[in-house]
């Protein structure tokens, strides 16, 4: 197509708050042990935050980073969208409260609920909005406080997740490297399997559903594991081969971090060799909309990212929601 504006991603910053939950604080607080959580998740650590500091926070370290890095101000962002299933409250959005702080004045926005793909789904809204001609600089951002929807007494849910914050500036593309094309699912009959049912309209918070725990995460975690592991595969296998690719083409899978073995899974399924995919989870944990700008950060600073990459993004979250995108690293 003649002249198509593309976009690309122009810079990347990432935050996690300073406090580390470890397997060995986490052995003293439920029946658990290190040895059964890395064998079964690859978590060692994860980033938790203060009272008092929300997703909002995280996102907006993590922007100042996204935003120095490319040397522009805040006030150079036309738009805002933030990937949050942790928001600092129903309303207003995580966008909003960035925006104010950031001091992105010329910005409109709004937040994203897609779960783990929370930041893919971002990253094509704000992709589209610099392809369409609409805005030139737009501020995509994945932030998550799961530590605020975790009961700590669940060993089942409490080892696996994390905080943290990513961030990428998007603008049209000068040269051959952009996002190449996106393939995004949801399979809405997945809800059940992962939900937090309380806060919400339809059981809005009481006495009651802070009695009955409705305020946390519930998970069928064998039934996330298991569409997770089909799914990341089906959907990656289906967006490189609509664009002439190969599973081999890609210098790397940069996969949501939620449980070691998914990933393996998912990289065994596409045929990838150990160096095509980057795993970080063993720092993190599962920081849902956070972990693929910090899987990436990893890939940067570890030598792994060059402009130029192949690079396929691959989530699965709840919902179910599901979403992979193609692009050639530009940063
Ligand atoms: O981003 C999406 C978010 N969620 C996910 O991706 C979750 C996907 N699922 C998973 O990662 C895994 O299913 C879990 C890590 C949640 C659980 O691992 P699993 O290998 O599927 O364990 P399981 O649920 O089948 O449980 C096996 C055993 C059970 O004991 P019994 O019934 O065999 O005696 C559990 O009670 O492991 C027990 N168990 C634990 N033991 C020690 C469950 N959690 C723990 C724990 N420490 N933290």
């Amino acid at each position: 197509m003649a002249n198509r504006v593309r976009a690309k991603i122009s810079a990347l910053g990432t935050y996690v708050p300073p406090r580390l939950l470890t397997n060995a604080d986490l052995e003293k607080m439920v029946d658990t042990s290190s040895d059964w959580i890395i064998s079964r998740t690859g978590i060692r650590q994860r980033h938790i935050v203060d009272k008092g500091v929300a997703a909002s926070h995280l996102a907006v370290e993590a922007a100042k980073k996204a935003l120095a890095e490319r040397g522009i101000s805040a006030t150079e962002i036309e738009a805002i969208f933030v990937g949050t299933v942790t928001p600092d409250m129903m309303f207003p959005s995580t966008a909003c409260l960035v925006q104010d702080r950031l001091g992105a004045k010329g910005a409109w926005g709004f937040d994203i609920s897609a779960a783990c793909s929370g930041f893919v789904y971002a990253l094509q809204t704000g992709v589209k909005f610099v392809e369409s001609g609409a805005h030139k600089k737009v501020l995509v951002i994945g932030s998550d406080v799961m530590s605020s929807v975790i009961d700590y007494t669940d060993r089942a849910t409490c080892v696996i997740f994390g905080d943290g914050a990513g961030a990428v500036v998007i603008e049209p593309a000068t040269d051959d490297n952009y996002c190449i094309d996106y393939l995004h699912e949801v399979d809405g009959s997945g809800g059940c399997s992962l939900y937090m049912p309380g806060g919400g309209s339809l059981n809005p918070s009481s006495h009651e559903t802070v009695d009955k725990k409705m305020h946390y995460v519930h998970q069928d975690g064998g039934a996330v594991f298991k569409y997770a592991v089909r799914n990341m595969a089906e959907v990656s296998e289906k967006l490189l081969a609509r664009n002439g690719f190969k599973p081999s083409d890609v210098n790397l899978l940069v996969p949501h971090q939620a449980n070691r073995r998914i990933i393996t899974a998912t990289a065994e399924r596409l045929g990838l060799k150990d160096e095509q995919v980057i795993i970080n989870i063993d720092e993190f944990g599962n920081t849902t909309a956070g972990t693929i700008p910090l899987a990436l950060d990893s890939a940067r600073q570890q030598g792994k990212l060059k402009k130029g990459d192949l690079v396929l993004l691959a989530s699965v979250g709840a919902g179910f929601t599901t979403g992979a995108a193609l692009l050639r690293w530009a940063c």
